[in-house]
């Protein structure tokens, strides 16, 4: 192929990816199988990476955002970015209602739009391109988060082909992070014993300001757009404009009704405030709006806010129930999370009994007495949370609830490392619910795969079989037969699942020793770094802070887990367990790391040539930029199968139409 026709070919492929993106993410009708798209997908990146020089910051596979750091510049908004008034009661509605038409006599009506309730984003387009995405800031001036921003799908980088769109426009609208995604990441959180984030709002505007776009990337956001801005707008209708602007490519909400009066826009909002518990992402009102753009210019802004808009704010949901008491549980890392056990009490259609606390200082702030009935709130599917103490209902003489300073479990002395808001038990070798935690982790499917549950462990611990996850691997079948729950049967195949997780790579391995804030991603770049186990054991904290994504507290806990004798002690035995302790021929010859996989999902199952080898090509998904799944499901593109592959999965994949490969059809895939 000469150049010119390599540029076309490019520009083809490009013009049907968006399409099939817009498709896919805005109408949520895509027509091709994921199949045929990620194939067209490979043959893009492909003539991408031969052709560096046909690059484009907009192509649709810059959407999975890259590892340099960013540093965000100021940008300063065209138009201010002004926000709304609010209220939360009907009659301030009424007297908006009556001030517009006070002052207009011209026949209008309202838009009545869901508020999002994410991080507001103005986005600009030069001949359909993005060229620039700016968070709100002070409203005057923003940061330029240009480079996270195009990693998120439902927003265009490049507009329909064949629509009609301005050659210069802003467009405005929130970024919000679906519940889906949102609880995912706090449950990747507590893994590593982080707190939990507090609601999607934050977490959205959070992981729009990482300095790392291709962590924005996996953190799953969307987009809904919802103002149209430019010296001339394409008609005099707000509803029309966004109609026009999602025939472009964006993703206009399909919720949005006109009202003819007030009491129409009352309907929405009571049938939204019930109707908002089954949304998958957050809102926390609706927002009404002159349609006209003529009488919008008529009734102008106050300082602040326009005056022909106001928001309706949703009251959280909330009810109040008696604090019976406080649990302090005790996690794998030792950390101490409190939570508050209530009278049972109805809220947002499920049944509340416990509600988490986080740390002492939320404790504090809240200034918990013994006794006292308490505020509870919960938004979408987020966990409740108390928000404030009932004062009226406070008993007299009652004492404020102080947190404990020890570890409930094993008595030791609790610690509170500067800066950070828990407490933990420094006594990781003999707290209980400190060694079964951090033998459970080590079991788990994304660390060594072992099978078996948190019972098994705590049944194994309680007989003084394990202390550590070392001693899983002198375990024999004949002391497992006897445990009750166990049978011969059951007890060999417990053991064989022990042996068969000596293939676990090396990174797996590194994420199952559970070195505190050592996560999955975490334990992935430790291995890249460092070959093999002594490399990374003689590490300095610079060294480690020498990876992109490692920061200082991770860089410390690594170095201080292998200044550690009984840590040492145990690494040694299961170096001598046979564990994988570096990386892999394969991981060395695929070192260059490729995006062929790029936002592809795949499971391997079944057996392969040799045993090491469902390892390795477990290890190729995830070095060519490709994600490994444990089970089937509608997002699975392929599942590479060996000999006498999962059954389940093979029906789930046949019944979802999704592709079978071997593994030659694999390895074509990443030529
Ligand atoms: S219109 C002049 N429409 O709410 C202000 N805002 O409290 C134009 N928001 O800053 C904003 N959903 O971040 C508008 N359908 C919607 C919205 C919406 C959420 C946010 C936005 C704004 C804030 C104002």
């Amino acid at each position: 192929m000469g150049k010119q026709e390599i540029k076309d070919k490019i520009e083809k492929l490009r013009e049907f990816l968006n399409t099939c993106n817009y498709k896919y993410y805005v109408l949520s009708q895509p027509d091709i199988s994921d199949y045929e798209y990620d194939i067209k997908m490979a043959e893009l990146q492909k003539l991408e990476s031969e052709n560096p020089e046909f690059d484009d910051q907009n192509s649709p596979t810059k959407r999975v955002g890259d590892d340099r750091n960013l540093e965000f510049s100021q940008v300063a908004h065209k138009y201010p970015m002004l926000s709304l008034g609010n209220t939360y009661n009907e009659g301030d509605l009424k007297e908006f209602d009556s001030r517009i038409r006070k002052l207009t006599d011209k026949p209008f009506f309202y838009d009545c739009e869901l508020k999002f309730d994410g991080t507001s984003i103005s986005l600009t387009y030069q001949n359909g391109k993005l060229i620039r995405a700016v968070t709100r800031g002070d409203g005057q001036k923003g940061d330029d988060v240009t480079n996270n921003v195009r990693t998120i799908k439902s927003i265009p980088l490049t507009l329909n082909k064949d629509a009609k769109y301005p050659d210069f426009f802003e467009i405005r609208g929130e970024i919000l992070m679906p519940h889906s995604s949102f609880n995912r990441l706090n449950e990747e959180r507590a893994e590593i014993g982080e707190t939990p984030l507090a609601n999607c709002r934050n977490a959205a505007a959070g992981a729009l300001k990482t300095q790392n776009s291709a962590a924005v990337s996996r953190r799953g956001l969307d987009c809904y757009l919802y103002y149209l801005m430019m010296d001339s707008l394409p008609t005099n209708s707000h509803f029309q404009n966004m109609q026009l602007a999602k025939s472009w490519g964006f993703k206009v909400s399909e919720n949005t009704t006109k009202a003819e009066n007030i009491s129409q826009v009352i309907d929405f909002i009571e049938y939204w405030n019930k109707e908002r518990k089954n949304l998958p992402y957050d809102i926390d009102g609706i927002v009404i709006k002159v349609d006209q753009m003529d009488i919008r210019e008529q009734l102008g802004f106050t300082a602040k806010t326009p005056r022909w808009a106001i928001a309706y704010k949703f009251k959280a949901d909330e009810v109040s129930s008696p604090l019976i008491s406080i649990d302090y549980q005790v996690g794998r890392t030792g950390v101490i999370t409190p939570v508050a056990n209530l009278e049972p009490v109805h809220l947002a259609g499920t049944i509340v009994k416990r509600a988490t606390l986080h740390n002492a200082d939320i404790i504090k702030s809240l200034d918990l007495h013994y006794g006292d009935t308490v505020f509870i709130e919960k938004g979408g599917e987020i966990i409740p949370k108390i928000t404030r103490v009932d004062i009226e209902k406070r008993l007299q003489n009652a004492t404020p609830i102080n947190y404990i300073d020890k570890c409930p479990v094993c008595g030791a002395e609790l610690v509170r490392n500067p800066g950070e808001a828990g407490h933990y038990c420094p006594n990781y070798l003999h707290c209980p619910p400190q060694i079964t935690g951090k033998i459970i982790h080590f079991v788990t499917r994304k660390a060594m795969n072992i099978n078996c549950g948190e019972a098994t462990i705590e049944l194994l611990y309680n007989q003084g079989l394990i202390k550590n996850p070392a001693d899983l691997y002198d375990l024999k079948a004949p002391q497992i037969a006897r445990l009750e729950r166990f049978a011969e049967k059951s007890a060999k195949n417990f053991i064989e699942s022990i042996h068969n997780s000596v293939e676990v790579p090396y990174s797996r391995v590194l994420y199952a020793l559970g070195i505190r804030y050592v996560g999955e991603q975490a334990a992935k770049s430790l291995a890249k770094k460092f070959k093999n186990i002594e490399q990374l054991k003689s590490a300095t904290i610079e060294q480690i802070l020498e990876i992109n994504d490692i920061g200082q507290a991770i860089a410390e806990s690594v170095f201080q887990w292998f200044r550690n004798s009984e840590n040492i002690e145990m690494l040694n035995r299961l170096i001598k367990a046979g564990l994988q302790f570096q990386n892999s021929e394969t991981e060395v010859v695929n070192e260059e790391k490729s995006q062929k996989l790029a936002g592809l999902n795949l499971i391997v199952t079944g057996s392969f040539a040799t045993p090491q080898r469902r390892s390795e090509l477990e290890q190729m998904v995830e070095i060519n930029g490709g994600k490994l799944q444990s089970s089937v499901n509608a997002k699975t593109n392929f599942v590479v199968a060996g000999d006498k592959p999962g059954t389940s999965k093979i029906q789930k994949a046949e019944k979802l139409g999704i592709k079978i490969i071997s593994e030659q059809e694999f390895l074509k895939l990443l030529q």
